[in-house]
């Protein structure tokens, strides 16, 4: 029991912003950095030892307070939530950036009604009150910069997916860097356009986002299982992940009318005579299926968008400008059609329309 009082203390602390969370067993992993200080270590050991009773006043009193009034918010909370449609998380298409939560302003009711009765706080019988997709990708934020989602709080998310979701442009076995080509090594994917993937890894081995999210916090991360809640976050978090917008090509992949005439000349390339364009379909750049391009087994079709920036390229990181991914790639084609090789400078068309992508 106490240990459950404390616990409360520390999410209280966290999760001003994160009622339906508080009643989660396993909300560990929900605290911010902000929010460990004292470390959840520190409190525990400070709550083992016993006390001289004016030490303890202040602490025991915050809790009442902070149990109230986590009380009071959920069920506000909860009432919100009832009055609203009821709706499916995860096939909840995104709203648009103008739809902000209209419905649920959770935050501000916080610490104002700290008298109510602590009576559902540790019961967690509530069921939790159903978020909008922008609460949802915040506290997914949260939790994409918080180590403790890994075994000895190692790595966050943030540590690999660099800068809002990007890559940090490394290979890995693991939570450890390996030399980019490594065989068993993957490099880091960008998650900008993750939500328009059909598969996910490199392998294409997860069906869905919360599988792949999933895998990656128990296995390569080894961390605690992810709570279905935790799940929801992350994975609202990383829909909103979107490409930069590149003005020498259009929504459907084919160059602007003002692209340089290089882009224009590799964009013929690309669909044409390269044959990049059966594999890396318009206008996702990617496929569903999976194929063998002599790199070493059956890797998906991965997205071209951002690849300007993705090095190193391939499963395995094995090549470092994307120069050479593109040639490694035109002369698998041409093999496998037996169908000519690129000049020098058709090299260098395609490679600037694929660095535009
Ligand atoms: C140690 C670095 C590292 C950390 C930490 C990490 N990732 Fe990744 N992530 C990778 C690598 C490497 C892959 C490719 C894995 C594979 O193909 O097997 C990947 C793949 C993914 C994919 C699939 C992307 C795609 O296009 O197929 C998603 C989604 C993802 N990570 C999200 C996350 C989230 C969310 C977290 C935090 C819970 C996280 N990652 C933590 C390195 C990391
Ligand atoms: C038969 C289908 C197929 C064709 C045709 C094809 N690719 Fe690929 N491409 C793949 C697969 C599969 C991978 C991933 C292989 C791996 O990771 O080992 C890939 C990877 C890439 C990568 C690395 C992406 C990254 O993020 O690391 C680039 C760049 C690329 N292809 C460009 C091209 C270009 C340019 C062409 C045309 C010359 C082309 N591809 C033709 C299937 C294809």
């Amino acid at each position: 029991m106490a240990f459950t009082g404390l616990r409360s203390v520390v999410l209280c602390l966290g999760l001003l912003a994160l009622p339906a969370l508080a009643a989660d067993r396993s909300t560990a992993s929900y605290l911010p950095a902000a929010a460990k200080k004292p470390t959840l270590l520190q409190i525990l050991a400070a709550a083992a030892k016993p006390k001289p009773a004016h030490i303890a006043i202040a602490p025991v009193r915050k809790h009442r307070v902070r149990h109230a009034s986590v009380a009071a918010r959920k069920r506000k909370a909860l009432h919100a939530a009832m009055a609203r449609k009821p709706k499916p998380m995860q096939s909840e298409p995104m709203p648009s950036k103008t739809a902000q939560p209209t419905t649920v302003p959770v935050t501000p009711v916080a610490a104002e009604n700290p008298l109510a009765p602590p009576t559902t706080v540790g019961a967690a019988v509530t069921p939790p009150a159903q978020l909008s997709e922008a609460e949802l990708a915040a506290k997914g934020l949260e939790l994409f910069n918080d180590a403790s989602l890994s075994g000895g709080n190692k790595a966050s998310c943030a540590t690999c997916h660099f800068s809002t979701g990007h890559t940090n442009n490394k290979t890995y076995v693991g939570l450890d860097v390996v030399a980019d080509g490594d065989p068993n090594g993957r490099n880091t994917p960008t998650l900008w356009g993750v939500g328009e993937r059909a598969v996910f890894g490199w392998a294409g081995q997860a069906a869905t986002l919360e599988d792949s999210i999933r895998g990656i916090i128990v296995n390569r991360m080894k961390g605690a299982e992810p709570s279905k809640e935790s799940l929801a976050a992350l994975v609202a978090y990383v829909r909103t992940l979107n490409y930069p917008k590149n003005w020498q090509v259009k929504d459907d992949g084919t160059p602007s009318a003002d692209a340089s005439a290089a882009v224009k000349r590799g964009y013929d390339l690309y669909v044409g005579d390269g044959g990049c364009g059966t594999c890396h379909q318009l206008p996702s750049f990617d496929k569903k299926s999976k194929d063998d391009i002599g790199t070493g087994g059956k890797f998906k079709v991965p997205t071209l968008h951002a690849a300007a920036s993705t090095a190193p390229y391939f499963h395995d990181g094995r090549t470092a400008s994307l120069r050479d991914a593109v040639k490694l790639m035109w002369e698998f084609y041409a093999k496998k059609m037996e169908s000519r090789l690129p000049t020098e400078a058709e090299l260098d068309d395609l490679t600037a329309y694929v660095g535009a992508l």
